[in-house]
C-alpha cells in the first residue's frame, strides 16, 4: 500500500499523492480517477519504459499522446499540438489527462487539462525526483516563452498525483541528484529535523534506498503541501518554495540553460541565498556551512564558474519574483526558518555573486 499526503484546498478541492513502491500498478487508486475517455501524455523515453505498466493498471483504452523529450518543447506549439489530438480523439470535459513523465510532461499536460473545454480532470504520475518532490504537486502549470520561461500557465491542481519510487530507478544520477537538491530546500525552509535527517542518511538517500526515497518524497511532499493549501496562488507564504531560485534562474538564463540542470543551478543558488543571509547579518556563518556541507555531500555543486556580476544583476532584475521593480530574495535566519526579503543592499548582492562563483571552474 502506498503511503499519501492529502492536500486539501477547500471545500470543493482535495486531492491525494500516493507515493511508494508499485503505486503505478495499485488499480483502486484508478477507477474512481478516471472519466469517460482518457488521454496520457508522456515522451518516448518515458513512455517506453512505464506506459505498459500502467495501462495494465488502468485497464481502460488509452488515447497515448507523445510529446518531445526535453525543455525545448515544453512551448505553445506542442501545446497546440495536443490540443489537436484532444479535438480529433473526440475528448470531452469528461476526459481524463494523465501525464506520465518529468517536469516538462507535467507542465504541458497540466496547462492543456486546465484550458482544454475550459479545464478537464487530469492526474499527475511523475517520474523524476523532482516531479515527485516539487512540479507534480501544487498545481503550478506553464508552457514557455520564448521571451521567459514558464511565461504562459495557469494555476490548476490535479485530481490524483501516483508517485512511484520504482520509477526513480531508471532515472540517470544526474537527474536523481538534481531532484535531491528540491529536497535539501524543503529542510530549509521548513524544517530542521528534516534537514538532520538528510545530514543523517546522505548515503541511503543518495543510493535510492527504497524506504530513504520514500521518506524523503513523503516529507517533502507534506512540506509543500503546507504552503500550498494556506498559499495556492503564491500571494503569501507560497514565495518561500522559491529559496536559492532568484539566483538559480539568472545562473540558468545567463549559461544559456546548457550548463546546469535546474536544481544543480537551486543547489548554488541556495548556497548564495544562505551567504547573503550571513552577509546581512541575518544569519550566522554555520547555517551557510551546513547548507553547503550538506548539498556537497550529495555531489551537487555549490559554486558557479565567474560569471559576469552585471548581467547576473541584470538578469535577476527581469526576474518574475520582482514586484514593483524590487527584486525579493528568499532569506534564511536558521535551518528551518526563512522569510521574502524585498530590501536586500545591492553592495551585499554584489558581494555574494563575487564570492559565490568561483573563478577556477571557469
Ligand atoms: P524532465 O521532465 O525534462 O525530465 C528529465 C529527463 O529525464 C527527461 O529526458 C525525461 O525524459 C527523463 N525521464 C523522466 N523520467 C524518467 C525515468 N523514470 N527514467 C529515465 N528517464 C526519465 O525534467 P524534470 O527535472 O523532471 O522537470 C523540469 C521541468 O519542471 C522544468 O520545465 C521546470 O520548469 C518544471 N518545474 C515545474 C514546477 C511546478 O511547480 N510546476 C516546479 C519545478 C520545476
Ligand atoms: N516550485 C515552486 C512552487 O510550486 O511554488
Amino acid at each position: 500500500m502506498a503511503a499519501h499526503v492529502d492536500i486539501v484546498l477547500d471545500d470543493d478541492r482535495a486531492y491525494r499523492v500516493l507515493i511508494g513502491s508499485g503505486a503505478i500498478s495499485e488499480k483502486a487508486s484508478w477507477i474512481d480517477a478516471l472519466g469517460s475517455k482518457v488521454a496520457v501524455i508522456t515522451n518516448a523515453t518515458v513512455g517506453d519504459l512505464y506506459l505498459d505498466t500502467m495501462a495494465s493498471a488502468v485497464d481502460r483504452d488509452l488515447d497515448v499522446i507523445e510529446i518531445g523529450d526535453g525543455e525545448e518543447f515544453k512551448n505553445l506549439r506542442t501545446f497546440s499540438q495536443v490540443i489537436d489530438r484532444l479535438v480529433d480523439g473526440g475528448h470531452n470535459r469528461d476526459s481524463t489527462i494523465i501525464a506520465l513523465g518529468g517536469g516538462v510532461v507535467g507542465d504541458i499536460a497540466g496547462f492543456v487539462a486546465a484550458s482544454y473545454q475550459r479545464g478537464i480532470g487530469y492526474i499527475q504520475v511523475p517520474t523524476t525526483l523532482l516531479a515527485q518532490v516539487d512540479s507534480s504537486v501544487g498545481g503550478k502549470t506553464a508552457v514557455n516563452h520564448p521571451s521567459g520561461k514558464n511565461l504562459i500557465g495557469a494555476f490548476y491542481q490535479p485530481d490524483l498525483v501516483i508517485a512511484d519510487t520504482d520509477t526513480l530507478t531508471s532515472l540517470p544520477e544526474r537527474e536523481y541528484l538534481a531532484g535531491i537538491a528540491e529536497v535539501i530546500k524543503y529542510g530549509v525552509i521548513g524544517d530542521p529535523e528534516f534537514f538532520q535527517w538528510l545530514e543523517a542518511n546522505v548515503e541511503d538517500v543518495s543510493g535510492r534506498e527504497p524506504s530513504a526515497m520514500e521518506h524523503a518524497i513523503r516529507r517533502s511532499c507534506q512540506l509543500k503541501a503546507e504552503i500550498v493549501t494556506e498559499d495556492e496562488r503564491e500571494i503569501g507564504i507560497r514565495a518561500k518554495l522559491n529559496f536559492g531560485h532568484t539566483f538559480a534562474h539568472a545562473i540558468e538564463t545567463v549559461t544559456g540553460y546548457r550548463s546546469y540542470l535546474h536544481g544543480e543551478a537551486v543547489a548554488i543558488g541556495m548556497v548564495m541565498a544562505a551567504d547573503l543571509s550571513v552577509r546581512m547579518d541575518l544569519c550566522q556563518s554555520d547555517t551557510v556551512d551546513r547548507i553547503r556541507q550538506l548539498i556537497e555531500a550529495f555531489g551537487l555543486p555549490v559554486a558557479s564558474p565567474k560569471l559576469p556580476t552585471p548581467l547576473m544583476l541584470e538578469t535577476m532584475a527581469m526576474d518574475k519574483k520582482v514586484i514593483g521593480g524590487r527584486m525579493r530574495f528568499v532569506l534564511v535566519k536558521r535551518i528551518g526558518e526563512v522569510f521574502v526579503e524585498s530590501g536586500v543592499p545591492q553592495s551585499a548582492l554584489e558581494e555574494t555573486l563575487v564570492a559565490e562563483t568561483d573563478a577556477t571552474l571557469g
